[in-house]
C-alpha cells in the first residue's frame, strides 16, 4: 500500500510537489486563522465576561479605555514583542484554558484580583511610549520581530509609530498629557514603575484625584525648588495656557473670561476646595459669584465643546487611515502629513486641558475650528492626490 503511494508520487512528481505545497499553505493558513481568532477580545470575553471595571471585566473596561479606542489590543500588552513573545503568549493562553477547567470560580477571582506586579513590565510599556525603550527592545529581542502582522505591536517602530498616534516620548519630554512631569527624572531618581501611577491604566483606572494626591505625598512638604501644593501653574501647564488663551501657533490669543487681568482671578478662586483635598469645582462654584443661571453657561460650554471633540476624534481616525492607504499606494503625502499632525497637536491641546471648554470656551472653539479646517483640507488633498 505504502509502496504504491510512493510509486504514484514518483510518477507524478510535479503534481505531488504542487499538492504538498498547497497542503502546507492551507494548513498554515488555517493555523494562522486560529491564532488570529483566539487573540481577539471576543474570544477572551468568553472567560472574562463582566461589565464595568476590575477583575473579570477586563474586556469591557478595555473597550472603554484610551488604549481600546486607539486599537491597542489584549496581546499588544499581554504578549511580549517579537514572534517568540507572541508564541509564548499563545501558550499562556493554553494554560488559561487548563486553569479554567480545573480551578474554582473563587480561585480564579483571587488570581485576577491580584495581578503580578510584572504582568506587564515597565519596559514593555516603554516599547511603545519611548524611542530609546523601543530601540533597546528591538536590539535585545531574540528571533524575528515579525513574520506576518499579527497585532499592532508588530508594527511599532519609533519614532514613527508615536508620531502617527500623536504620543509623546515620555522619557524625553517633560510636558506629557499637558502636565509638567519629568518621567525620566522621577523614575530614575525614585525607582518608580509605571504601575505606581498608572495602575489599572486599562482595567481599573485611578482617578486624577488619586494621582494628584500621590504627587503631594512628596510635593506637599519639600524644598523650595520643587513645586508645592499651591504652585498649580508649574504642574498644570495645559490648564494654565488654556486659561491664558495662548500657546497655539496661528491662533489669535483670547484670554479666559476670568483668568488674569480680565477679572483678576487665579486658579484657587474657582478651585476653592484645594485646602480640603477637593480639587474639582462644580457648577455651584460659578454661582458663588454669579447668578443661578450661570450654571447653564457652564453646561453649555461643556456640552458643545465635548461634542466637537468627539466628532473630531472620529475624523482623526478617518484621516490617519486615508493617509496610510495613500502611503501604501506610494502617493506623495508629505504635505498632508504636516496638516494632519498640526490638527492632531491642536486637538491634543484642547483635550489635555480636560475641562471641555470650562477654562476658556472661546479659545477652545477657535482651536477646534482650526483643527476641523486642517482635517477637512487633508481629506480634500488626499482625494485630489488619487
Ligand atoms: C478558557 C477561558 C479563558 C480564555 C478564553 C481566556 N482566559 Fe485569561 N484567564 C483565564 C483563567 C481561568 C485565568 C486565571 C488563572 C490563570 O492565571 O491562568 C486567566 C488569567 C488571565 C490573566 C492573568 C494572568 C496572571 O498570571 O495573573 C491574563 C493577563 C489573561 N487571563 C488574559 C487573557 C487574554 C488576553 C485572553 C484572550 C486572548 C484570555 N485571557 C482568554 C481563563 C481564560
Ligand atoms: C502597542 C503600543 C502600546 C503599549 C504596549 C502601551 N501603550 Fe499606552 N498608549 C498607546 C497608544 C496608541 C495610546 C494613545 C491613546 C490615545 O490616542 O489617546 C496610549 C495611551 C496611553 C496613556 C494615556 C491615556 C490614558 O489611558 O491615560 C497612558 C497613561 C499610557 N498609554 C500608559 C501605558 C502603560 C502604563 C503601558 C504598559 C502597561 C502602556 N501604555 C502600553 C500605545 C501603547
Ligand atoms: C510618579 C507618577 C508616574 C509614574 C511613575 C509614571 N507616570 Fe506616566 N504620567 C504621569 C502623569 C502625572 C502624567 C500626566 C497625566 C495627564 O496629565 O493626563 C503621565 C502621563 C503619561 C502618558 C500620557 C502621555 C501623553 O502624551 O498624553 C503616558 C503614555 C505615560 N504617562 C506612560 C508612562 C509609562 C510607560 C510609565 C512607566 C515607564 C509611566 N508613565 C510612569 C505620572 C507617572
Ligand atoms: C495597554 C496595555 C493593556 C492592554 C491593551 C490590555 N491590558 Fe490587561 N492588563 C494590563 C496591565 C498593566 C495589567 C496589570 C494590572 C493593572 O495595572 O491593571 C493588566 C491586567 C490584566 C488581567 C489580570 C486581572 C486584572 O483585572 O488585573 C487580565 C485578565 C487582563 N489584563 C486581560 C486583558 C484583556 C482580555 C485585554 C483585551 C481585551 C487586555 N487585558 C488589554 C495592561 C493591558
Ligand atoms: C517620591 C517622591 C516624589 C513623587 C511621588 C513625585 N515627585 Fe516630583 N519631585 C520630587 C523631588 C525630590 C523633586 C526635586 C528634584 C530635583 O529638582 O532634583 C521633584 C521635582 C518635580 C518637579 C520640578 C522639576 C522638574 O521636572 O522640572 C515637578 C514639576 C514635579 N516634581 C512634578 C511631579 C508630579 C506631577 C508628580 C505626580 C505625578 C510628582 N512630581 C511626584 C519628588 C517626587
Ligand atoms: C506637584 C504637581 C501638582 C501641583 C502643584 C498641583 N497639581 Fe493638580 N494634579 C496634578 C496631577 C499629576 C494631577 C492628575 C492629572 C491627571 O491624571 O490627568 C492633578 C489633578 C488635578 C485636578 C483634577 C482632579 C480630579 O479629581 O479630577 C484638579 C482640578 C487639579 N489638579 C487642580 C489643581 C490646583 C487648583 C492646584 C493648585 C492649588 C494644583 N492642582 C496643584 C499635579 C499637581
Ligand atoms: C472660572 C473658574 C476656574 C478657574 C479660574 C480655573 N479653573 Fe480649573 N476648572 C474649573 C472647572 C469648572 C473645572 C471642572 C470641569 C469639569 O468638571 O468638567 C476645572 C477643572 C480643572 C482641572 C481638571 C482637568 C481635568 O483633566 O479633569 C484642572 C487640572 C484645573 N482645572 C486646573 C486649573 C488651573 C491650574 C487653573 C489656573 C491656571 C485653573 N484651573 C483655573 C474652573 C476654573
Ligand atoms: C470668584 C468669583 C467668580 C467665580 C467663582 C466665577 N466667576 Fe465668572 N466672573 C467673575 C468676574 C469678577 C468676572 C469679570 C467681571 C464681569 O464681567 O462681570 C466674571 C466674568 C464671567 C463671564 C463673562 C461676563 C458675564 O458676566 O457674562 C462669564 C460668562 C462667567 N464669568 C461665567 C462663569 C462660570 C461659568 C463660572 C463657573 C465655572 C464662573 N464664572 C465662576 C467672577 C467669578
Amino acid at each position: 500500500m505504502i509502496k504504491n503511494i510512493f510509486n504514484w508520487c514518483k510518477r507524478h512528481i510535479v503534481l505531488f510537489t504542487l499538492l504538498s505545497v498547497l497542503a502546507i499553505v492551507v494548513f498554515g493558513f488555517v493555523n494562522i486563522q486560529i491564532l488570529h481568532m483566539t487573540s481577539e477580545p471576543e474570544f477572551c470575553q468568553l472567560c472574562h465576561p463582566s461589565q464595568g471595571f476590575g477583575p473579570l471585566a477586563e474586556v469591557d473596561s478595555w473597550e472603554h479605555s484610551a488604549h481600546g479606542e486607539a486599537g491597542v489590543s489584549c496581546l499588544d500588552c499581554h504578549g511580549r514583542p517579537g514572534v517568540l513573545g507572541y508564541m509564548k503568549a499563545k501558550l499562556g493562553g493554553l494554560k488559561d484554558t487548563y486553569m479554567q477547567l480545573t480551578i474554582s470560580a473563587e480561585e480564579k477571582l483571587e488570581i485576577l484580583s491580584n495581578p503580578h506586579e510584572n504582568l506587564v513590565p515597565s519596559w514593555h510599556c516603554l516599547y511603545c511610549h519611548s524611542d530609546e525603550g523601543n530601540r533597546q527592545v528591538r536590539s535585545n529581542t531574540k528571533g524575528p520581530m515579525k513574520l506576518v502582522n499579527m497585532r499592532m505591536l508588530d508594527d511599532v517602530v519609533n519614532p514613527s509609530f508615536r508620531e502617527r498616534k500623536g504620543l509623546a516620548d515620555i522619557m524625553e519630554e517633560t510636558f506629557v498629557g499637558g502636565t509638567h512631569f519629568d518621567h525620566s527624572l522621577h523614575i530614575e531618581e525614585f525607582e518608580l514603575s509605571c504601575r505606581d501611577c498608572h495602575f489599572g491604566v486599562v482595567h481599573n483606572p485611578a482617578t486624577s484625584t488619586d494621582r494628584m494626591n500621590f504627587c503631594l505625598t512628596c510635593h506637599a512638604e519639600m524644598s523650595d525648588d520643587a513645586p508645592q501644593t499651591n504652585d498649580c501653574n508649574i504642574c498644570h501647564a495645559a490648564q494654565l495656557t488654556m486659561n491664558q488663551g495662548a500657546g497655539v501657533n496661528g491662533i489669535e490669543e483670547i484670554p479666559g473670561l476670568m483668568y488674569g487681568e480680565a477679572a483678576d482671578m487665579t486658579c484657587t478662586d474657582c478651585h476653592t476646595g484645594v485646602t480640603k483635598g477637593i480639587y474639582r469645582p462644580s457648577a455651584s462654584t460659578c454661582t458663588s459669584c454669579h447668578d443661578e443661571d450661570y450654571k447653564e453657561v457652564l453646561t453649555e460650554w461643556e456640552t458643545t465643546t465635548k461634542k466637537r471633540i468627539e466628532m473630531l476624534k472620529r475624523v482623526q481616525v478617518q484621516v490617519e487611515a486615508a493617509l496610510l492607504e495613500a502611503d501604501s499606494a506610494k502617493r506623495n503625502t508629505a504635505e498632508v502629513w504636516t496638516l494632519y499632525q498640526n490638527g492632531l497637536r491642536n486637538l491634543k491641546f484642547v483635550r489635555n486641558d480636560g475641562t471641555n471648554g470650562a477654562h476658556n470656551s472661546e479659545y477652545a472653539k477657535a482651536i477646534l475650528n482650526q483643527v476641523e479646517d486642517d482635517f477637512t483640507l487633508a481629506l480634500t488633498k488626499l482625494d485630489t492626490i488619487w
